[in-house]
């Protein structure tokens, strides 16, 4: 089912998840700060809009910097009914390298959550590189990419676009499993960034006969 899909932010998460989703025959929106910037110039002028309108989307996909997912969202107003797709990943730059700034006991996607009312919040597309996004139908056994979310009304429509990009799209439990989704991501971070690895990997879930 056609899904209109606003995209808040049009880096390179945004703008790659934006195609693919159009690809599969989405009504997909860029919510920018600049929809005039040239930066933006691959994208068409007709589907970029400024990143304060909700319009009639019936989908959020929050791509931005998480320390500003929060307030990106509230600037959007009225958020009744409407289903929020969280793929941030809370990193800063620690003592040892790249870092999780928050976990254990909370995660970015309950944060979010806490400030959403009226919204669903899903945490998910956040555990592999955005560059496997293209190629998700490329991976044998099929890439794994875990959904985690309270609504349970709403969460086959997520599952669905989780899976419309060629992933397995794999039921997490409710929200409070962000807490070991961005860590996997994190995990997923860590391999990527040894000197020599590949970045054309993702994570699988496999069963026994
Ligand atoms: N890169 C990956 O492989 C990957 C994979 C999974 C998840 N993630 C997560 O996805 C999120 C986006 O990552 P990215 O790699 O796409 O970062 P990015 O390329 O730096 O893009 C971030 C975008 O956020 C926009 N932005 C900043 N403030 C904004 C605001 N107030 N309103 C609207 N847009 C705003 C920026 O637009 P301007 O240029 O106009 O400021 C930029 O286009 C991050 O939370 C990251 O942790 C990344």
């Amino acid at each position: 089912m056609t899904q209109r899909i606003l995209i808040i932010g049009a880096g390179q998460v945004g703008t790659i998840l934006g195609k693919a989703w159009l690809a599969c025959g989405h009504d997909v929106r860029f919510g920018v700060s600049a929809p005039d910037s040239p930066k933006h110039a691959e994208l068409p002028r007709e589907r970029l809009q400024p990143a304060n309108e909700r319009r009639d989307a019936e989908v959020v996909v929050l791509a931005v910097p998480y320390p500003i997912a929060q307030s990106a969202l509230t600037a959007l107003g009225d958020l009744t009914g409407l289903i929020v797709i969280d793929c941030t990943n809370p990193l800063a730059m620690g003592p040892n390298g790249l870092e999780l700034t928050l976990g254990f006991d909370t995660s970015a996607g309950e944060q979010i959550a806490a400030g959403a009312t009226g919204a669903s919040v899903f945490k998910t597309l956040n555990q592999t590189g955005i560059e496997n996004i293209p190629h998700a139908h490329a991976f044998q056994p099929k890439a794994m990419m875990f959904v985690a979310g309270d609504d349970e009304e709403l969460k086959p429509v997520v599952l669905q676009l989780v899976a419309d990009l060629g992933f397995d799209a794999i039921d997490a439990g409710p929200l409070r499993a962000a807490r070991l989704l961005e860590p996997l991501a994190m995990l997923w971070i860590n391999q990527a960034m040894q000197p020599g690895h590949p970045q054309g990997f993702a994570f699988a879930q496999v069963q026994r006969d």
